[in-house]
Formats: structure tokens, sequence, C-alpha cells
């Protein structure tokens, strides 16, 4: 499987962004798998990584990869409180609601000083993301939630990622 055409939602520029990211990373979490194109990225930019991919609703023919953990479960309840990633990308509900559970989930286990990339939150000022499901809901309740939180630093914005820091 190749990272930079294994079927999938993301653009050229969100894969090689995740490639690179996984690579800083020895803990990770996905959700939203769907054909597994962000775990392609993920598990092939870091063979060494722990990578949990959770979706509720797993397809049976994703790529098997020795530190990948499938887990079919609804990500907004599941239990993170043992749990501590150092890299975050949040690809499952598309919904305003969906995604606030998933930040206030997941969050307490993001490592400080780790970072949480968020797909999909849409720019709509480039009418081409159209093609990339603009989810009004996902940029909404990320700026709520992390974007005058000053425990998070906004880094940057890739395509329809959009990547937060944890400070403290
Ligand atoms: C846009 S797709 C993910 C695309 C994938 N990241 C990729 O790179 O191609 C969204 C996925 O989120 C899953 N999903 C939706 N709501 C969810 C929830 N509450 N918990 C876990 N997965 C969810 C859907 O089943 C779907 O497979």
């Amino acid at each position: 499987m190749n990272y930079q055409t294994a079927q999938g939602w993301l653009r050229t520029e969100e894969r090689e962004f995740l490639f690179a990211m996984a690579k800083k990373a020895t803990t990770i979490l996905n959700i939203g798998v769907e054909y597994g194109a962000s775990i392609v990225c993920l598990a092939e930019g870091n063979p060494n990584a722990q990578i949990a991919a959770i979706d509720v609703n797993l397809s049976s023919n994703l790529t098997a990869y020795p530190n990948v953990a499938y887990l079919e479960h609804d990500s907004t309840t599941l239990d993170y409180t043992n749990s501590t990633y150092d890299l975050i990308f949040i690809d499952g509900d598309h919904s305003y609601v969906g995604v606030y559970k998933d930040i206030e989930a997941v969050t307490p286990a993001l490592a400080i000083g780790g970072m949480i990339i968020f797909h999909d939150c849409g720019d709509f000022a480039d009418p081409t993301i159209l093609e990339h499901r603009v989810c009004p809901g996902v940029n909404q309740a990320v700026s709520d939630l992390l974007g005058e939180n000053s425990s998070y630093i906004e880094l940057d914005r890739v395509g329809t990622m959009r990547i937060f820091i944890r400070q403290e």
C-alpha cells in the first residue's frame, strides 16, 4: 500500500503532512478510518509508532499493519483515561456535536507538547475544498473549544486540516 495513492478523502498535502508528523510520534490515535488512507499515511510514516484506529463501522478489507490496532467503537464514548497520545487525528463524526464530544473525550489523553489535527475543517475562501466535504460544524466546534483556549496553540492549516499543539 502506498500512502500517496491509498483510497480515501485526503489531499496530497494532507497525506504528506500526516506521513511526516507520524515520524515524530510514538503513540497515535486516529478517529475515523473508512477506506484507511489516514492509517496508511501514519503507519507508513512511522512503522514503530503504536497506532489506535477507531471507527464506529470498520471495513473488513483494511490493510493490516503490525503496529495498528483497529477498534470498532463510537469514538465519543470510548474511555481514554489510561491512554496518552502524542499525535491525535480526528476525522470521524463530522457534525458539530460529534466533533465537540470527540474533543472533550480525547484532549485529556493528549500529551503536553502533543499535536491534535482536525480534518475537513473547511476553508470557505477556497471553493476547491467543496469537493472534500466542507463541514461547517467541524470548524465551528474546533474554534469553540480550542480557538481561544490558552492550553492550545494553533500551529498551522494544511489543506482542510487545522493543527494544534497542547501547551499545558
Ligand atoms: C471521512 S471518513 C474517514 C476517512 C479516513 N480518515 C481517510 O483518511 O480516508 C469518516 C469515518 O468516521 C466514522 N465515524 C463517524 N462517526 C463516528 C463515531 N462517532 N465514532 C467513530 N467513527 C465514526 C465513519 O464510519 C467513517 O468511516
